[in-house]
């Protein structure tokens, strides 16, 4: 999901002179920085180049998140596996497939247990999902894989309508911590929605821990997440027509222990006018003025649980890795 559907508390006073635009990219950036305090949406880092940053990102050992879920597959892969389906055959549902790494895991251990199962990719990328079905037909051709190419939703919608065998949805890499919680129950609840009673989501979830070791997972001296960050300033520079100054912006991070909130920032540097050409926008930064850009939600059981309530979700088993930093749940639907 990577920051979609990421929304922000601040109030809008749009100064743009335009009403209507070509794109939610464009209007979301009027809106965004138009307002006190100003923001943009996480889920426009992603572009080619910031899909390559976010592959770096996941390769830093002080990103813990990506090492942690795969010590969960490696560790728990038998069960994980027993608890997808006793016996009968499965579809297999990822949302936001990527590389596909922690999922081979799960992958070649189902093969192993003889478990009957197709593996369907759901990505809004084509050539993500291109690449994936290549390293799986070479690693391993005993799986069933068919690619969904499509918004997460617009495909679960229409798998649910034309197949009735059991669904196993999986989601990975705490996605779900780029939303405010009331975005995460709307992505649950759309979830659910399209479970039947026999149905499970299995869905990763970075948990609280020393701010101290969170800090660090979004901070690192070789400024590849500054450049993540920065990467939809550049984005709006090229593709929106403007002339922000890259570099005299500071990623900065802050992270709330209490609410288990990670905060992303852009900080100007200076004083400067920005000219937005293609939305006809000019916009005035102070020196030191920030603009959010993203939240990575770390939770505990508590929250998790209530987020579940509120989707008409509950938690039936767990796993975790040996720091108990990440883990990954089980859902089933709440009896009617
Ligand atoms: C995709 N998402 C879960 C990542 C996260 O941890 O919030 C994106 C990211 N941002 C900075 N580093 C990684």
């Amino acid at each position: 999901m990577k920051g979609d559907q990421y929304i922000n508390d601040s109030k809008t006073m749009n100064t743009s002179t335009k009403t209507s635009y070509a794109t939610s990219f464009e209007k979301e950036v009027a809106e965004g920085l138009s307002a006190y305090p100003k923001y943009l949406s996480s889920k426009y880092f992603y572009d080619a180049k910031g899909d390559k940053l976010f592959q770096d990102i996941m390769a830093m050992p002080s990103y813990y998140l990506t090492n942690c879920e795969y010590e969960i597959f490696e560790t728990h892969k038998a069960d994980i596996a027993k608890s997808f389906a006793d016996t009968g055959g499965f579809d297999l549902i990822e949302l936001g497939a990527g590389d596909g790494k922690k999922t081979k895991v799960l992958l070649k251990e189902l093969v192993a247990q003889n478990r009957a199962f197709t593996y369907l990719p759901i990505d809004i990328s084509q050539n993500v999902l291109d690449g994936l079905q290549t390293s799986i037909q070479n690693e391993i051709p005993e799986v069933v894989t068919k690619p969904q190419q499509g918004m997460y939703f617009e495909v679960l919608e229409a798998l649910t309508k034309y197949n009735s065998r059991k669904k196993v949805i999986m989601v990975l890499g705490s996605n779900i911590g780029n939303l405010l919680h009331p975005k995460a129950i709307d992505f649950l609840k759309k979830i659910e929605q399209a479970m039947g009673p026999q149905d499970i989501l299995f869905m990763g979830f970075d948990q609280k821990k020393d701010p101290k070791v969170i800090l660090d997972a979004y901070n690192d001296p070789e400024g590849i997440t500054a450049a993540f960050n920065k990467n939809i300033l550049h984005r709006i520079n090229t593709e929106l027509d403007a002339n922000f100054e890259v570099d005299a912006f500071t990623h900065w991070e802050v992270y709330d222990p209490e609410s288990g909130t990670a905060k992303s920032y852009l900080i100007s540097n200076k004083e400067q006018t920005v000219d937005i050409d293609k939305i006809d926008l000019t916009i005035h930064l102070t020196a030191w003025e920030s603009i959010h850009t993203e939240i990575s939600q770390k939770y505990d059981d508590a929250i998790v649980a209530w987020l579940a309530k509120e989707a008409g979700l509950q938690i039936s088993d767990q796993y975790t890795d040996a720091k108990n930093y990440y883990k990954n749940y089980i859902f089933t639907k709440q009896p009617s």
